[in-house]
């Protein structure tokens, strides 16, 4: 069937995604560019609106850059990149300073401060945080700037396919992005769209898992695009899990913060024994993966369905204060919180790995840039400091943005690019095939690829995620795409990608934990894999 529609844009930077690291580098461009931001579903259909503790940053003198770096290396089991942890961290105020300007209300304390709290890994109190809904509260005031901009045009419920370079045009020359193919689902077209500069801001993976605390939008598809342009990745494998998720049968991903821990609660067993103390002297502070490992145990030994989070020993007002969201979520379901415990479970939660960038948020490709949860920037190593995940996003985001504006007078306009193919498909006859793909990949990465793995679970799940593959190419090349078809495409290869990275690794570190390995190796390495295309 061909398609008579042929719809092609042309901006000067195309940001795929409209997230903490999508909008702040729309914001720090020069008003003179002509910006497009794009967005699979609505703008606010990101993680970022949903993140509850907060931003990490040091904002009080008593705590110390020193510190934050520190506790972040720590947290990152000895394979942060040091570089980028000090890179971050010392420009963490200033972002907060720019949030604040750009309006986001954040919860200040008696002195008209922003208040701090605390989470699991930190030292010193400073997560600045708006209640239990920072994201909320970022994004709607990112995307009400942003929505002031007229050099920005906001494009909703545009589906990126793939990004297109100049190799893959087969331009002669130096090999650069021009541009992407995106899918308009309004219309069923699938767009061309021309730029100078193009970011990935398309956030995590962690709907590879069956249980997690991400929106749907979490499909891995700026590490799967950027891997088919060419660019390397690295470790995959440390996808977090977070300890602390509602385990109740009509809830639907959503999280307990962390800070509530911070502010005091317990993780207890169904027999009220407090548990965390026998694994770790920090108890319910200890990082994210040893407080989910210990739960993951306890379930498994006990075989239990969930755990108890439990915070109604503090003052009823000092729970519906500080987090007053989850105290109303709870109540939904029938849970006062400020009489009983919560209960939880750990779900996929964070992607750690991505697409390699440097301190510019450059990838390997000229002019394409990664930003956010898409990226690895090396900041988290083997696992995540909460809330370091926002300040990276708003940090690489300012620093792409400088980047993009001092190239941008040497760049050309792209060159006029082939419209989509679609002469060759056909309406799509066994969509089941979707589905089915979709809720078996991602319990076999629940069950294979999980919190616990060996080599025998991966290498069953790499053998299911070959089959299935080949299964999903068959159809993609043969029917006419859809939005669940190109995120089960990326969310395979993204899979792919973290077995590999995962089979790399042999030893346990940080969120890898495998029964076969279970020691820290002596050699520090990052998994890093590298396209097929772009091998020698
Ligand atoms: P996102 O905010 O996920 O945005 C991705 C954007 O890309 C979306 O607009 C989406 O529509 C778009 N997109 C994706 N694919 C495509 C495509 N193919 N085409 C077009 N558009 C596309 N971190 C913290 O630091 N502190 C916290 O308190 C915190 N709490 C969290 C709570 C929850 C429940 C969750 C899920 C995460 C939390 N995190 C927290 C992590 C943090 O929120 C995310 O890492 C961060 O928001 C990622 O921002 P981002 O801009 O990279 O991506
Ligand atoms: C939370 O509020 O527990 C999430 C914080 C984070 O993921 O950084």
């Amino acid at each position: 069937m061909t398609n008579p529609l042929h719809t092609e844009h042309l901006h000067d930077v195309l940001i795929i995604g409209s997230g903490a690291a999508g909008l702040t580098l729309a914001l720090k461009l020069d008003p003179s560019l002509r910006v497009a931001v794009l967005s699979k579903a609505t703008l606010s259909d990101a993680s970022t609106y949903y993140a509850q503790g907060g931003v990490a940053a040091v904002m009080d003198e008593t705590d110390s850059t020193d510190a934050h770096i520190a506790d972040t290396l720590i947290a990152g089991a000895g394979l942060c990149h040091e570089d980028a942890v000090k890179f971050t961290v010392e420009n963490g105020p200033e972002a907060i300073r720019w949030l604040i300007e750009q309006g986001v209300s954040f919860t200040l304390d008696a002195d008209e401060q922003p208040h701090l709290t605390r989470e699991g890994g930190h030292s010193h109190r400073r997560i600045i945080h708006a209640a239990d809904a920072t994201g909320r509260a970022i994004s709607t005031t990112l995307v009400q700037r942003v929505k002031e901009c007229k050099n920005v045009e906001l494009m909703e419920n545009r589906v990126a396919v793939d990004l297109i370079t100049a190799e893959k045009t087969g331009l002669p020359g130096e090999n650069r992005v021009l541009g992407a193919y995106v899918l308009n689902t309004a219309s069923g077209e699938v767009e061309v769209f021309r730029a100078k500069f193009v970011a990935v801001a398309t956030g995590g993976a962690s709907k590879a898992y069956l249980y997690t605390t991400n929106p749907d939008i979490a499909t891995g598809d700026g590490v799967a695009m950027a891997w088919r342009a060419g660019c390397r990745v690295a470790n995959m494998e440390f996808n977090q899990f977070h300890p602390t998720c509602l385990y109740h049968p009509q809830a639907k991903n959503f999280l307990i913060t962390e800070a509530m821990r911070g502010e005091g609660a317990y993780l207890r067993l169904p027999s009220g024994e407090r548990f965390m103390p026998r694994f770790d002297e920090r108890a319910e502070l200890a990082p994210r993966d040893i407080v989910a490992r210990a739960i993951d145990y306890e379930m498994k030994r006990l075989g239990i369905r969930c755990v108890y989070l439990d915070i109604s020993h503090k003052p009823a007002e000092f729970i519906t204060s500080h987090f007053p969201n989850i105290y109303r979520k709870c109540l939904e379901f029938g849970i006062d919180i400020t009489k009983e415990p919560i209960p939880v479970v750990p779900a996929a939660h964070f992607t750690c790995g991505g697409v390699m960038v440097d301190h510019h948020s450059r990838t390997d490709i000229p002019n394409l840039y990664a930003i956010g949860e898409t990226s690895f920037t090396g900041l988290h190593g083997a696992n995540r400091m909460a809330s370091n995940s926002l300040l990276e996003c708003f940090v690489y985001a300012m620093s792409a943005a400088k980047d993009i504006q001092e190239k941008l007078a040497q760049q050309p306009e792209p060159p006029v690019c082939k419209p989509w193919d679609a002469s060759q498909v056909r309406n799509p006859d066994e969509d089941v095939m979707i589905l089915h793909s979709w809720e078996e990949l991602r319990r076999f990465m629940w069950d294979y690829v999980g919190i616990v793995r060996t080599d025998k679970r991966l290498a069953r799940a790499l053998h299911r995620v070959e089959l299935l593959q080949r299964e999903i190419q068959e159809y993609y090349s043969n029917y006419i795409i859809s939005t669940n078809l190109i995120e089960l495409r990326n969310l395979v290869l993204v899979a792919e990608l973290i077995i590999k990275c995962a089979l790399l690794r042999k030893e346990s570190r940080g969120l890898h934990y495998t029964l076969d390995y279970p020691e820290l190796a002596e050699e520090v390495h990052d998994s890093i894999l590298t396209p097929p295309s772009s091998q020698e």
